[in-house]
């Protein structure tokens, strides 16, 4: 267990029990963090919601640049790395949601996150993932290479894929030490329909089923479910349940 997870496990319980009527959960909440959903996140900006006079004086200081792109959060997210065990007890939370999160992961790291998300559901309880869709980029490269119409098909692949980005991170050496460390940022394993339902399945997850955007057994899920995460071909939406 990581040595952590202790001050992981006490911070999350100070949450759940100051806010009991949370108990769906938006796992790499990012920015886009709705009150009513139990929010989490392990960046930087996410942990700076929670120390916004350091934040201040660490961009007075120019370590952290003060036009970071992410540092308006609604609300201060539980910090959490999704590569440790969840911090919930188990059958605690009715829903889990994660959009754009999965493929942050190794594949390693994702398929245990989904056997903690099992563990954490209530039975009955559902878990809802939007990925990019890799199936769909590959059809998009391959259209355009046999249109003829594109030259940049492969450039545009691999920033879809997103697994480096096009040039080192800029900034100064805390900056680029924090990116090199964390990674939060690159892509690490890409998912088609196929493969994340078999995943879900693996996982023990039941009734694994495609869904489209706002269609969920998940009350509210409107409130955290962006269009644009989904719709246009920005990705695809699963949807498990936890029978037992
Ligand atoms: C592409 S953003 C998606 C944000 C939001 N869910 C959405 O759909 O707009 C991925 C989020 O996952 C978080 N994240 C990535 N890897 C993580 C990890 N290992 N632990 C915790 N959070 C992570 C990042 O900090 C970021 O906020």
């Amino acid at each position: 267990m990581h040595p952590q997870s202790d001050t992981y496990k006490m911070s999350a319980e100070k949450v759940v029990s100051s806010n009991p009527n949370l108990d769906r959960v938006n796992l790499g909440c990012g920015p886009f963090a709705p009150p009513g959903w139990l929010n989490v996140d392990g960046s930087w900006n996410g942990w700076f919601t929670h120390h916004k006079h350091l934040r201040r004086a660490l961009e007075l200081v120019g370590v952290i640049n003060a036009s970071n792109q992410g540092a308006d959060w609604q609300v201060s997210p539980l910090v959490h790395y999704l590569s440790k065990p969840l911090p919930f007890p188990d059958n605690s939370v009715s829903a889990i949601y994660a959009s754009h999160v999965l493929e942050h992961l190794y594949r390693n790291q994702a398929m245990a996150l989904l056997s903690e998300c099992k563990r954490v559901l209530k039975p009955g309880g559902v878990l809802r993932l939007v990925v990019p869709d890799l199936h769909a980029l590959v059809v998009e490269y391959l259209n355009s290479k046999n249109n003829g119409s594109s030259k940049s098909a492969a450039d545009n692949l691999n920033e879809k894929l997103a697994f480096r980005p096009p040039a080192p991170r800029a900034g100064n050496g805390f900056v680029r030490f924090y990116h090199l460390w964390m990674d939060f940022h690159s892509h690490k394993w890409m998912y088609d329909s196929e493969s994340l339902s078999s995943y879900l399945e693996g996982a023990g997850f039941h009734q694994v089923a495609q869904m489209e955007l706002h269609k969920s057994a998940i009350p509210g899920i409107e409130e955290v479910e962006q269009p644009h995460r989904i719709l246009d071909g920005a990705g695809i939406c699963l949807e498990g349940k936890k029978i037992a």
